[in-house]
């Protein structure tokens, strides 16, 4: 599920070649608490979000609903260990997403708790999700 494109090989290699340069020298050691910036948040949640709702088998789209806690890890790209509460939407799947789609809040309510590894080049605008988790909360 790898979304964008690599425009260049050169490019690419460029760029790992920085990514390993400043992990080396900044030292990263495994996953830290670090917020991200808005912009990142935004699209490394939406990438989470679509990816979920295009596997997924609800009749209703779901939607982040809280950020609980996100961890970063430099290696050749950026790491992004997250876990977030989403929940069930009134907006159905299968429905072109118009309006802003309102959280159920009667029987149909439903919440997740997901846990999710995603992989990131962002100056390339590159995102795999590896790994991902869910428990009902
Ligand atoms: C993040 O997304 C929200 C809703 O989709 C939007 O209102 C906001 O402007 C976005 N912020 C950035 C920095 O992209
Ligand atoms: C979700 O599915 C649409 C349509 O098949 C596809 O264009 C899009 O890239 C997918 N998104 C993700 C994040 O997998
Ligand atoms: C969707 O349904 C298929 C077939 O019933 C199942 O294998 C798959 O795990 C379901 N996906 C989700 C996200 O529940
Ligand atoms: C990712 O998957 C591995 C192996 O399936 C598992 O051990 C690990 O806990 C998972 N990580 C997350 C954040 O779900």
């Amino acid at each position: 599920m790898a979304v964008g494109c690599w425009r260049s090989p050169l490019l690419l290699l460029t760029a790992l070649a920085l990514a390993a340069t400043l992990g080396h020298f900044e030292g990263w050691k495994g996953f830290q608490e670090k917020p991200m910036s808005k912009k990142n948040m935004n699209s490394t949640l939406n990438f989470f979000i679509e990816s979920y709702n295009n596997a997924s088998n609800d009749t209703y789209l779901f939607q982040v609903d809280k950020l609980l806690r996100s961890q970063v890890q430099l290696t050749t790209g950026v790491e992004y260990l997250i876990t977030v509460k989403i929940s069930r939407t009134k907006c159905k799947r299968n429905e072109k997403k118009s309006q802003t789609c309102h959280f159920q809040s009667k029987k149909l309510k439903k919440s997740f708790i997901c846990d999710f590894l995603i992989y990131t080049v962002p100056w390339m605008n590159f995102y795999e999700l590896w790994n991902n988790s869910c428990l009902e909360g």
